[in-house]
């Protein structure tokens, strides 16, 4: 996989999409950590590699490890849904990934050991597809980049300062919207559509940049 690092600084769309279906492929036969033995396949993206946005999530659950999809489960329809309303298009503006890409049993939240086995492959799908903002999608993924303790509620919908040239944004998780049904004005769901409607806005003056 060094070559595959080393060797990102790629520029058409092209080079990109061929460098991620390399990665994939050897991300595939991965056994990097214990969850290569429960996993159906592993998950490594969805989306597009030119994208200008790029959504980390946490990592795959029953749907994804089923079909090698990112957020095709309940948690997923809800967050297209929330993207549709935002004015994206998951297929065209986003590239999206998670933290891990292999299922944890029951759906538990991934350990240190296991997101350091897969960092290689989320810092290369970062390198390679190099997109102007990146979200990170609940707790997990924020905490991958984030190295104090935070509260989710607390940091979501600010621009942070963590990469040269890339906007981060922390949002919430769709998981947690699934058990937060309300719409009142403050509530989790409404916190979710401003800071869509924020990025949104990010993404049409960067494109007014060019
Ligand atoms: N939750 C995630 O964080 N990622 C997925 O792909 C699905 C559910």
């Amino acid at each position: 996989m060094e070559h595959l690092l080393t060797n990102v600084k790629c520029k058409t769309a092209e080079q990109k999409e061929a460098v991620l279906k390399e990665l994939k492929n050897v991300c595939s036969q991965c056994k990097a950590c214990e969850l290569c033995k429960t996993r159906t396949c592993t998950v490594f993206s969805d989306g597009s590699a030119d994208a200008k946005i790029m959504l980390i999530g946490e990592a795959p659950g029953a749907d994804e490890d089923a079909t090698g999809t990112p957020f095709v489960g309940r948690a997923g329809q809800l967050l297209n849904t929330f993207l549709e309303e935002a004015g994206f298009d998951r297929k065209k503006d986003l590239y999206i990934c998670n933290t891990i890409k292999c299922r944890p049993p029951q759906n538990r939240v991934p350990t240190n050991e296991e997101k350091a086995a897969c960092q290689t492959y989320l810092t290369a799908q970062i390198s390679t597809v190099a997109p102007k903002i990146i979200l990170l999608c609940g707790s997990t993924a924020a905490n991958s980049f984030i190295n104090e303790d935070f509260k989710i509620s607390q940091i979501r919908g600010k621009w942070l300062n963590i990469f040269e040239n890339i906007e981060v944004m922390a949002i919430f998780h769709p998981s947690y919207l699934l058990r937060n049904h309300s719409l009142e004005q403050g509530s989790p769901r409404w916190l979710m559509k401003k800071d869509l409607e924020n990025v949104k806005k990010k993404l049409d003056e960067l494109n007014s940049e060019i």
